[in-house]
């Protein structure tokens, strides 16, 4: 099968789009012949992770398509089913934290930029009907990060005021569209006039430059919920807009693992500081039946076909997208 695969070079240069050898499924897994498939920041990160002494490694950690084989064991789904792919491999129940085991599709088992992938059974979920076969694609990885996010860690409520930094990413396009749902307020920023325009569209509340002056964007309104995953270069930023009192919660650091903050501030603020990081089965299904219910669809900004691998990673490493890139393959 073809499949697009990091070996022997660190970063995009170890990437090629090359026949692979097809894997067939153990026991209690399946493996999916993928129709489309969805880019992520962490592809970015992986072709660092991902040493040139490893053995080679497709990546990518969302992807739709039909089942094609079934290992022994198999109950509940068959060859033919059309099924859309959780990626968080290893953390079935809700939790506080994700338990010892737990890894991401793509890194360090093979992923979905191929032909066909093979995945535990408990992880090819049944396909929305509503959506597309390239939104289906684009979805799992940042719907389930902006589910727990926003819900579980940030407990989002009606008629709070949240603020989603850098909406350009493809988690913070989902991030807003839930947060509408619900009936939150929402303001975002980006680096680029064209991005915050369509957000507007997209139906944030108000969008302003992150370059800019947050205090004078915002008038004064003070912020419940603030999920900030862009790092250093937003944080503190982001931090001087919570209301006293309120939460803000982390999941990325696209800009660097490390920022300063001003304890006293911190805790005479009263605020709420919390990690997270993908979801679990349970809030995956949770999340498949909420955006089912609001009928919300990915933002999607480009597919391209699989061998134009390239053009997708640079596009997403400029970030000039605004939700989610992927790539169409069967
Ligand atoms: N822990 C987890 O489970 C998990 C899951 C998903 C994602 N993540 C992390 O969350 C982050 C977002 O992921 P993603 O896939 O949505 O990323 P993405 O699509 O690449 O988007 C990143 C966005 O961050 C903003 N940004 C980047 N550099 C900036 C800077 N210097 N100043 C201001 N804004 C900047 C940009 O927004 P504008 O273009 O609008 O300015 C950009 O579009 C990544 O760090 C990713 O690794 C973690």
């Amino acid at each position: 099968m073809k499949a697009v695969v990091h070996a022997g070079k660190t970063g995009l240069e170890g990437l090629t789009y090359r026949e692979f050898e097809e894997i067939e499924p153990k026991a209690g897994e399946v493996r999916v012949k993928l129709k489309t498939a969805g880019l992520n920041h962490r592809d970015l990160f992986s072709l660092v992770r991902h040493q040139p002494n490893d053995p080679p490694l497709i990546l990518g950690s969302d992807g739709a398509g039909i089942v094609d084989a079934v290992g022994d064991g198999v109950e509940g789904i068959k060859v033919g089913d059309e099924v859309i792919i959780n990626p968080s491999l290893g953390w079935k129940e809700n939790s506080d934290a994700p338990p010892p085991g737990f890894e991401i599709l793509g890194l360090p088992f093979h992923g979905t930029f191929a032909e066909k992938v093979v995945v535990p059974a408990e992880n090819a979920v049944k396909k929305p009907a509503y959506l597309t076969w390239e939104e289906a694609g684009v979805l799992s990885l940042a719907a389930l990060t902006a589910y727990r996010a926003l819900f579980t860690r940030g407990k989002i409520k009606a008629g709070m005021n949240v603020l989603i930094p850098g909406i350009g990413g493809g988690v913070a396009t989902l991030l807003m569209q839930f947060a509408k749902a619900v009936g939150a307020t929402v303001y975002v920023t980006s680096r680029s006039k064209d991005k915050c325009e369509k957000a507007l569209e997209l139906g944030a509340d108000k969008a302003f430059d992150s370059n800019g002056d947050w205090n004078e964007a915002l008038e004064g309104v003070k912020m419940d919920l603030i999920i900030d995953c862009v790092g250093p270069a937003t944080f503190n930023q982001s931090l001087a807009q919570l209301r006293q009192g309120g939460t803000i919660v982390t999941f990325g650091s696209s800009t660097g693992d490390e920022v300063q903050i001003n304890l006293r501030s911190f805790f005479y603020g009263q605020f709420n500081f919390y990690g997270s990081t993908m979801g679990s089965g349970e809030e995956y299904i949770e999340m498949l039946q909420f955006i089912e219910k609001h009928q919300i669809r990915p933002v999607i900004d480009q597919m391209y076909p699989l061998e134009q691998f390239d053009q997708a990673f640079d596009r997403l490493e400029k970030a000039e997208q605004l939700g989610k890139l992927g790539f169409l393959i069967g």
